[in-house]
């Protein structure tokens, strides 16, 4: 993986000097000054930003596409939009897919991310079919890796900061599990995430996605 460059770098205009500058995961106490300055958030207004800016060419018209490549946003919980975007914008993601959602949320201000998380999350999310339930699901105290439901939800709906799961693509889940635990995925606030799908079999994550996802 490629050695992170403290991203003062880019504020500094060294950015093209220094190749590319990955951005450190929020700590806590930098999600919540974030949290203090998030703005409420307006539907009508977040909805007629996600029409102008092609959020639909790729995530659908009701946020709820068909392609397994792009991840469903309807129902989505708005304060996990609003950092994801923030995320983006601030380059904490490194894959090619987070590069592309980088330039797209690029002039996005935060009025603007509030306003879109709000209108996608007040929307209906697709259900999941019932798949059967993998053991991992309960989690394993053995490894100390807590049962998935305590934090995102009995059904999946997420909460907060934790996505809704359910209705989500599996090729989605999949793939964010799969990163979470090589690494390349880091930008969950004190690894709240990555430190258990680290310890995830690629048979459990498989599972998972399949159980979640649809
Ligand atoms: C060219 C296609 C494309 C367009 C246009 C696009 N996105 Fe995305 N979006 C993606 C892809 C691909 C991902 C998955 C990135 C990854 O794997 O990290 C994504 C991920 C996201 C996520 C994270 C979802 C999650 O569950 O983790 C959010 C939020 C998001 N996009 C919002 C938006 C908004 C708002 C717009 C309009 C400003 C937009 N996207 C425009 C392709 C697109
Ligand atoms: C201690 C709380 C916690 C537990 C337990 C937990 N998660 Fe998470 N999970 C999170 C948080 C927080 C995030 C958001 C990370 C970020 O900011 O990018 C997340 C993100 C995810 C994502 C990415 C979703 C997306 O839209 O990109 C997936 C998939 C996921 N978790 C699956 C699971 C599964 C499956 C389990 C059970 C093995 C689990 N999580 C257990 C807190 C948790």
């Amino acid at each position: 993986m490629q050695k992170k460059l403290p991203c003062t770098f880019l504020s500094l205009g060294l950015a093209l000097t220094f190749g590319t500058c990955q951005a450190e995961a929020l700590t806590a106490s930098d999600w919540q000054r974030e949290l203090n300055l998030k703005p409420g958030g307006d539907t009508g207004q977040g909805r007629m930003i996600y029409e102008q800016r092609g959020c639909a060419g790729c995530h659908g018209t009701d946020a709820q596409t068909d392609n397994p490549q792009w991840p469903v946003l309807a129902g989505q919980r708005p304060l996990y939009v609003y950092k994801m975007l923030l995320d983006y914008q601030a380059g904490r993601l490194q894959s090619a897919d987070a590069a592309i959602m980088g330039s797209l949320a690029q002039s996005l201000n935060r009025e603007e991310i509030a306003d879109i998380a709000e209108w996608v999350g007040s929307l209906p999310r697709p259900a999941s079919p019932q798949a059967a339930e993998p053991v991992i699901l309960g989690g394993d105290r053995q490894r100390l890796i807590p049962p998935c439901s305590a934090c995102h939800g009995a059904q999946g709906q997420g909460w907060d900061l934790q996505p809704a799961l359910l209705g989500q693509h599996r090729d989605y889940l999949g793939k964010a599990l799969r990163r979470f635990k090589s690494g390349e995925r880091d930008n969950d606030v004190n690894a709240g995430m990555s430190q258990f799908a680290k310890k995830l079999s690629d048979e459990e994550i498989r599972a998972l996605a399949d159980y979640y996802g649809r």
